[in-house]
């Protein structure tokens, strides 16, 4: 009876859940099932009772596996990639961000690197995780329309393209902001990927992306002012999600814009 409850109660919640828009089952980290088996077969070996000889195996020194450091092993894969297409393959190879184990597959860029402005955004979301391009969801379409109010469109080369990447190239579950380690493995990356495309200036976008590019975050106090990332100008403004939620920001976002039109109108492409 007890059980026939408990499944019930169970089918209800998931229905539930179903409604409400769940999509992934998900935690926020992935569970190693293999260390899991292996420290469940230790724990029934050592319940075993006395009396019961268990098979007395001579254990092999552990293999001597180096710990990779992730930092070191991107940095190097980074350094020795001299164009965006072997960046992007060297992003696809790289295994030590375990986001990458729950990602459909690597969002690398949007637009042509030929653009002055090269934006950097957080991580993918869901649409971007199932399209492989960044800025593409409900925020993508409001950043299009941000930068079309100022010339700016992604589908077009050289001048007045607009060049789009994202600090991490991997939806992170259930959307959750990036960690440190996962930013810290992943910079690198960025940081190359900035040199390769060279823009003019680099747009922040949101708080992520300030904590990757300045360490520091405070959107509110950062945007709107240049500043120098990557040995290049840097501009950090609303994120086009956080515009959705807070529609009177748009009001300091269309500032900030201007500010960026005047920016590339004053200074030619180098
Ligand atoms: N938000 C981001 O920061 N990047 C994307 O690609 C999509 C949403």
């Amino acid at each position: 009876m007890e059980e026939h409850w408990d499944s019930h109660a169970a089918l209800a919640a998931l229905a539930w859940q179903l409604e409400a828009g769940v999509t992934d089952a998900v935690c926020d980290d992935p569970v190693d099932r293999f260390a899991a088996a292996e420290e469940a077969a230790k724990a029934a070996e050592a319940a075993a009772p006395t009396g019961v000889q268990m098979p007395q195996k001579k254990a092999a020194p552990p293999p001597k596996i180096a710990e990779k450091d992730p930092v070191v092993e991107a940095q190097e894969a980074a350094n020795a990639c001299h164009d965006l297409v072997s960046l992007r393959s060297a992003m696809e190879r790289f295994d030590l961000c375990h986001l990458k184990r729950g990602a459909k597959q690597l969002v690398f860029c949007d637009g042509h690197p030929s653009a002055r402005v090269m934006i950097l955004g957080e991580a993918p979301g869901r649409d971007e995780d199932r399209e492989g391009r960044p800025f593409v969801g409900r925020a993508g379409q409001l950043l299009d329309r941000m930068l079309a109010a100022i010339g700016l469109d992604r589908q077009v080369e050289g001048a007045d393209g607009c060049y789009i990447t994202n600090v991490l190239p991997w939806r992170p579950p259930q959307n959750r902001d990036p960690n440190t380690q996962e930013i810290a493995m992943m910079m690198p990356f960025v940081q190359r990927h900035v040199q390769l495309a060279a823009p003019d200036v680099i747009v922040l976008m949101g708080n992520i992306s300030c904590q990757a590019a300045l360490g520091k975050r405070g959107i509110t106090r950062l945007r709107g002012q240049f500043t120098q990332a990557f040995d290049r100008p840097a501009l950090p403004m609303f994120h086009p999600a956080f515009l959705l939620r807070n529609p009177a920001a748009k009001r300091e976002a269309w500032t900030d814009l201007l500010t960026l039109r005047a920016h590339l109108n004053e200074r030619a492409k180098s």
